[in-house]
């Protein structure tokens, strides 16, 4: 079957789609011994030889699926330039994972990993609007208008983000608990909404993606997601 390059590489969990096509246009693949920079590039993965750094990639392969339950203190990019931890090494699996989407430093909780490129293609794509869920303690408690506010979406890095929720769940003298469920993921989302409103997070853990839970994992643990829920990923 022909299929795109970058597809090829994804599926051979090489990198995400995304990545593989960077990796393509720096003129790290060659597909039959010729370096291939051509983004729209097809190859037949029964009968082309594909190879990534010199080396032959090869497309047979078993997918994984983790769910990862991130300590704060850990990065979830595969390299860091102050070579801080990464998500990558508290999962020890012999195929090589890649985080679907990114979590901060500072950030604990529900974090997919997978070698399948098509599914981290789907979520983490902007038009799928998958719903990520977060418990956050905030400086402060929202009152209503702020809670209005993130109903209509808020002005983040000059841009208005989609509607939000945000629920109170627990009130203290100095901070609150609160819910908050976002469809985007862009760079430090949640906590630039909640600096916009003017009640900074302290805290921050996510626990849902989509109707997929973190539930009881505890912190820096993982395991393999099941079958329902691996069919409910690529059917969202
Ligand atoms: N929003 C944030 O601000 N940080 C995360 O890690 C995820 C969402």
């Amino acid at each position: 079957m022909e299929i795109r390059l970058q597809k090829y590489l994804a599926d051979a969990g090489i990198a995400s789609r995304r990545k593989a096509e960077e990796l393509i246009q720096r003129g790290k693949v060659a597909v039959n011994g010729k370096v291939v920079t051509e983004l729209g590039t097809k190859v037949d993965d029964k009968t082309d030889t594909v190879t990534y750094n010199g080396k032959v990639v090869n497309i047979e392969r078993k997918y994984v699926y983790i769910m990862l339950n991130k300590p704060e203190g850990f990065v979830t990019t595969v390299k860091d330039q102050f070579n801080r931890p990464a998500v990558t090494d508290l999962v020890k699996v012999k195929e090589r994972v890649f985080p679907v989407g990114r979590l901060d430093y500072d950030t604990s909780g529900l974090l997919i990993l997978t070698n399948d490129g098509d599914l981290t293609y789907k979520l983490t794509h902007p038009k799928h609007e998958v719903e990520k869920t977060y418990i956050a303690k905030l400086f402060g408690t929202p009152d209503i208008n702020d809670i209005n506010k993130f109903k209509h979406g808020v002005h983040v890095d000059g841009r208005k983000t989609l509607p939000a929720k945000i629920e109170i769940i627990e009130k203290e003298e100095k901070y609150c608990y609160a819910k908050i469920t976002i469809k985007e993921g862009r760079n430090r989302q949640v906590r630039k909404m909640c600096d916009a409103i003017k009640h900074p997070v302290a805290m921050l853990k996510r626990v849902a993606t989509g109707d997929l839970e973190l539930g009881d994992l505890p912190k820096g643990k993982y395991r393999y997601l099941t079958e329902k829920e691996i069919r409910y990923l690529k059917n969202l």
